[in-house]
Order: structure tokens, then sequence, then C-alpha cells
């Protein structure tokens, strides 16, 4: 890899915001994005998916229903997959007003989008979604990465790492773009042999709920990083500060920022 993504000032773990500043403004949204880099966030959190005519896309559920207004544009497919559609239709839904009627007309963000939404000033983990519902979506990643003038300018600046839950997409992105760090996602207790047999991955990032000082210090033998998701409260954001996490997801990087300043 280029260059490994390290804990700020050595110490303290990187915030990363969990869909933007997504308990304060529109999940995976430009407002979210903005509203996290005003919070201090070092990073955030994204999903990515291709729509139905190849454009890379910015959104969590399979469906549009919770997070936009598709029962009301498209009354005949809000439960659609949201990658059956096509860009144009994407662009039509509002992302926002579902949180918060001051963010009404808030749009699905682009991928192509996002840099320019951060100000070129925040690191970006792209975790690629659904993977199998987006055949080529790692060599458009891949691609898009490499190409685009604003994401070039970025990764000049900011560290970018690329991560999924399901392995075979990690190693295919992994293999389109062997300079980008990847990151294997994990629910449960990591596959210790899974790990020790991927020497190209840069970390895992594991489900705190399910993170032990046993599962934590086996990661760490291997000489991965490690990270976790999604980290809300103060009692789970002590517990998971313990186990001496490279960085940390959550949906209020600014609470975290404040808890790590006090230190
Ligand atoms: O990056 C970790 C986390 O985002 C994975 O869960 O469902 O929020 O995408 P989810
Ligand atoms: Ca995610």
């Amino acid at each position: 890899q280029e260059k490994a993504i390290a804990r700020p000032q050595g110490h303290r773990p990187l915030v990363v915001g969990h869909r933007g500043n997504s308990g304060l403004a529109p999940e995976n949204t430009a407002a979210a994005f903005a509203s996290a880099l005003a919070a201090g966030a070092d990073m955030i959190e994204t999903d990515v998916r291709l729509s139905a005519d190849g454009e890379l896309f910015l959104f969590h559920d399979g469906t549009g229903r919770r997070t936009t207004n598709i029962a009301e544009v498209f009354p005949d497919r809000a439960d659609d997959p949201i990658t059956s559609f096509t860009a144009a239709q994407l662009r039509r839904l509002d992302a926002g007003s579902w949180f918060g009627e001051q963010f009404r007309g808030e749009p699905i963000l682009f991928f192509s989008e996002l840099p320019a939404a951060v100000d070129f000033s925040l690191g970006i983990n792209l975790e690629i979604k659904a993977p199998a519902e987006s055949p080529g979506v790692e060599q458009a990643l891949a691609a898009a990465l490499a190409g685009e003038a604003d994401w070039k300018r970025l990764a000049q600046q900011q560290p970018i790492a690329v991560s999924s839950f399901d392995h075979a997409s990690v190693r295919a992105f992994h293999e389109a773009a062997p300079d980008v760090a990847v990151f294997q996602l994990v629910d449960g207790i990591p596959d210790q042999a899974l790990l020790a047999g991927a020497r190209w991955l840069q970390g895992v990032v594991a489900n705190h709920l399910s993170l032990t000082a046993e599962s934590a210090a086996a990661v760490r033998a291997l000489d991965l990083g490690l990270w976790a998701y999604t980290v809300n409260g103060a009692e789970y954001t002590e517990r998971a500060l313990d186990t001496g996490l490279d960085a940390v997801i959550t949906d209020f990087p600014g609470t975290l920022v404040e808890r790590l300043s006090a230190q």
C-alpha cells in the first residue's frame, strides 16, 4: 500500500462520522458530510452502490423507503431495489425531509460529488454495500478513484479506505486498485484464518458489540489495524476506547471529538 492510515498525533483514534454526521443530519447526504467536517471529524464513512445505468452513488438501505420520498415520486416502485433506479431517477428523490423539514430537497449524493462536499478536507471510508446487487462495482470504484480529478486531489491530501463485509468484494477491489488501503468489515468474531491469508488487508473494521480484548489482540497479532463501528453513547465509547482502536466510527463525531480532547 501507498501509505498506512495512522492515528493522528500517534495516540488518539481517528474520529469517523458514520454516514457523515448522521445523528444530526440526513445520512449520506452533502449536509451530513459537511456537518461531520464542521464537527471536527477526521474522516467520514459512507455506503457505495451502483445505479441501474452504472453511476456510483452513496446510499445505505436496499430500498429508498426509509430515507427518501420515493413513495411519492415512484409509488409503484417504493420497495424496489434502490440499485434498480437510474441516476436520473435517483436525482429526483428528496433524501433530506424524512430527517427534518430544514433538510427538504437534499438530494442523494453521487460519488463524484463527495470530494467537494467535504471541501477536500476529510478522509473517506467507502463501504462497498451489497456488492452482489451491483456487479462490477469494485472495478467502477477503482476506475473512478484513479480517473476523477477531484478524487485524485482528495487522495493526495486525505486517507482513503475501502471496506466491505463481503470478502470477495474487498479482494476484487484490491486487485483492481492495489494502492488503495482495504479493510475487512466483520460483524462477529474475526475469522483468523481468513485474515491471515489476506496479507494485503490494512485492517479490520469490527462491530464494537462483538469486539473483545482477545479478538482485538488476535487482529493485532496479525499486524492489522483495528477500527470499530458504530460506537454511540458514553458507556460504549469508553469500552471501545479501552480496546485501543485506530479509528472509531460513530453517528456523533462531534461528541467523540469533545470526549477525546478532554483527555
Ligand atoms: O462501516 C461500518 C458500518 O457502516 C457497517 O454497517 O449497516 O451501518 O453499513 P452499516
Ligand atoms: Ca456502512
